[in-house]
């Protein structure tokens, strides 16, 4: 959501470096882009609605620049339009910004008796205007800014020109994520690494409340009174992490990496050396309870957890949308855990909650993908789920990591059961680990049948997708992956609830995805595919090889290894996710960047 990208260097390749980052962010999502250089000391700005290629066959390359900043906007305060986006300029002052300055009618107003006019519907307009009168005040850029950090409220990360002093590049964090790259002769300012990882590895994370200035050969980074000493940190990944190699769309390739990633989480969280037992878990077996916050994705990587914790570990498990628990009645203290879930670790309304179940007391842990992560940084304690960079906006590799560790703890709860049956079921566990990375790659690599499914379908208005149990969780996030990338209409319904209504909508030819791994309640699930079938429903049955079952009630039939139940969502999960990508493909859909989505949602 919204990306900056700003440089400052001896070596003028300022426009390039800009545009090279903005189309390494491209993945956040926006719907208009533009940039703001200097040519002889002069700030020009180019703006286009769409696409970054709009602006880029615009700006002439040739004439070289030492200082830019440039913006991706995601429309929030104001349609996707030439006025709206990105640099704005007031006099002397020039800013791109991420974020929502929430007291930016009042602002303006305040402005206007000044006699600031504005342009755009923007609370960036508003932000620069006001920037620009602090300036013209104190008569000193730092003073200009350290005023505005205390007048604004909201969230912000904020590219700064200013006429006055072109040899400097400014920026300000508050609750938006904002780094600064670092090389020789030259700096960079970015809203993520990899919108610099083709020049730099090494970067700097800009806290809430500070300021940096920043020239080719120093940056200076201020807290509110003094200059603070910033470590300078190293990206782990490297530059294959962030290109296609070879697939032809990040979601393709992300979708193939789940069994490296899935051994690689192995390898960190399970210690072979002491009777392989889970390493490097907290202990959770004291908490009364436990409390899920987090979005999309995340949430129903959440509700797989909820099933494996209740279950074997016998700890209860609600999981709430971040959004909702912000501002409901809640019934935390500290005997529950909060665990936040977040590939970004950036996700505006999973940060706030969990700094709400921090101040009412409760111990935190944080599931996260991007190390250093406002989210991380918040937290009591973080298992990373070491994806790596996930730049299709569609999650897949971060989803199934997340499931992963949800399936570590659950492992590790009931470990220290003392009840035999549960830890018969479990004793299989570090086997069937250890086989799931070839099981994985099994399903992946017969994608051609998934594709012909996908074939199937892609010409249909609505889907439905049915399970109960954990299978219900699964069916929520398959649903989610078909209709945000394919544009289909699609439910995921708890099959013994759909005759409460929803059957209403079942008609000759609809696709029902009816999901069916978990043995108690096999028989109940197909009981219900059997009703929707009977409808004229056109059936998609998703079982193990352990529980298939023939019969007339379905038209298609998918058959996964059975693994451990712990483990079973990782493996049922990946047909879903390939039918999605193919009925996409099929539909011509812009399957890396779907229309109106952003990776990282940093407005609430
Ligand atoms: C869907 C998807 C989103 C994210 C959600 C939370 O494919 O990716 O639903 O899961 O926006 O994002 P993070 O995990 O970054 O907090």
């Amino acid at each position: 959501m919204c990306g900056i990208v700003g440089y400052i260097g001896k070596n003028k390749r300022a426009k390039n470096v800009v545009i090279n980052g903005l189309e390494r962010l491209e993945y956040r999502g926006y719907d208009s882009a533009g940039i703001a250089f200097s040519n002889d000391n002069e700030i020009v700005i180019q703006k286009e609605e769409g696409r970054i290629s709009n602006l880029k066959n615009n700006i002439d390359f040739n004439k070289k620049s030492n200082i830019a900043i440039g913006h991706t906007r995601w429309a929030t305060h104001g349609v996707p339009s030439k006025d709206n986006a990105h640099p704005h300029k007031c006099n002397k002052i020039t800013i791109v910004h991420n974020g929502i300055i929430e007291n930016y009618i009042e602002l303006k107003e305040e402005l206007k008796k000044l006699g600031y006019t504005f342009n755009s519907e923007t609370d960036t307009e508003v932000a620069c205007a006001l920037l620009d009168y602090l300036y013209k005040d104190k008569k000193n850029i730092n003073l200009a800014i350290k005023e505005f950090q205390k007048l604004t409220k909201g969230s912000y990360a904020i590219g700064i020109l200013c006429d006055d002093d072109l040899d400097s590049l400014y920026a300000i964090k508050k609750n938006s994520p904002l780094i600064i790259g670092v090389n020789d002769n030259e700096n960079y300012i970015a809203s993520d690494v990899p919108a610099i990882l083709d020049f730099t590895n090494k970067y700097i994370t800009l806290e809430d409340g500070e300021f940096a200035k920043i020239t080719p050969y120093n940056v200076h980074v201020y807290d509110s009174f003094d200059e603070v000493v910033k470590e300078i940190k190293q990206f782990e990944g490297s530059i294959e992490d962030i290109n296609k190699n070879g697939y032809e769309h990040y979601m393709a390739k992300e979708i193939n990496e789940q069994p490296e990633v899935f051994k690689k989480m192995a390898t960190i969280y399970i210690d072979s050396s002491s009777d392989n037992i889970i390493s490097n878990m907290p202990d959770l077996s004291n908490y009364k309870s436990i409390t899920i916050v987090a979005c999309g994705s995340a949430m129903h990587a959440g509700l797989i957890g909820k099933n494996l914790i209740e279950e074997y570990g016998d700890i209860p498990v609600n999981v709430e949308i971040a959004s909702e628990f912000r501002y409901k009645k809640l019934f935390i203290n500290k005997d529950s855990l909060v665990i936040a879930i977040s590939q970004s670790g950036e996700t505006a309304d999973t940060l706030e909650a969990i700094k709400i179940a921090k101040e009412k007391g409760c111990d935190t842990l944080a599931i996260v993908n991007v190390n250093g992560s406002s989210i991380s940084r918040v937290v009591s304690k973080v298992l990373y789920t070491k994806a790596g960079p996930e730049i299709a906006v569609a999650t897949t590799k971060a989803y199934s990591a997340q499931t992963t560790l949800l399936s570590f703890i659950a492992y590790s709860l009931a470990k220290n059961s003392n009840d035999k049956n549960k830890l018969s079921e479990i004793s299989s566990f570090l086997n069937d680990l250890n086989k799931l990375p070839i099981q994985m790659r099994e399903i992946l690599d017969n994608e051609k049948y998934y594709k012909e499914i996908a074939d199937h379908i892609s010409k249909n208005n609505d889907i439905f997708f049915i399970g109960r149990g954990i299978d219900y969780a699964l069916c929520m996030e398959g649903s989610l992956k078909l209709k945000e990338i394919s544009y289909i209409h699609s439910e995921a319904y708890a099959a013994g609830e759909l005759k409460h209504g929803t059957i209403s909508l079942i008609d000759k030819g609809t696709p029902v995805i009816g999901i069916v791994t978990d043995k108690k309640i096999a028989d109940k699930t197909i009981s219900n595919i059997k009703e929707v079938k009977s409808r004229g429903a056109n059936v998609i049955y998703i079982t193990t090889d352990e529980l298939s079952k023939n019969g007339d009630f379905y038209d298609i039939k998918i058959t996964i290894p059975k693994t451990n139940a712990l483990l079973q969502p990782l493996l049922t999960i990946l047909p879903l996710q390939l039918i999605s990508y193919h009925v996409a493909k099929n539909r011509n859909c812009d399957i890396d960047k779907p229309k109106n989505l952003a990776k990282s949602v940093t407005v609430e």
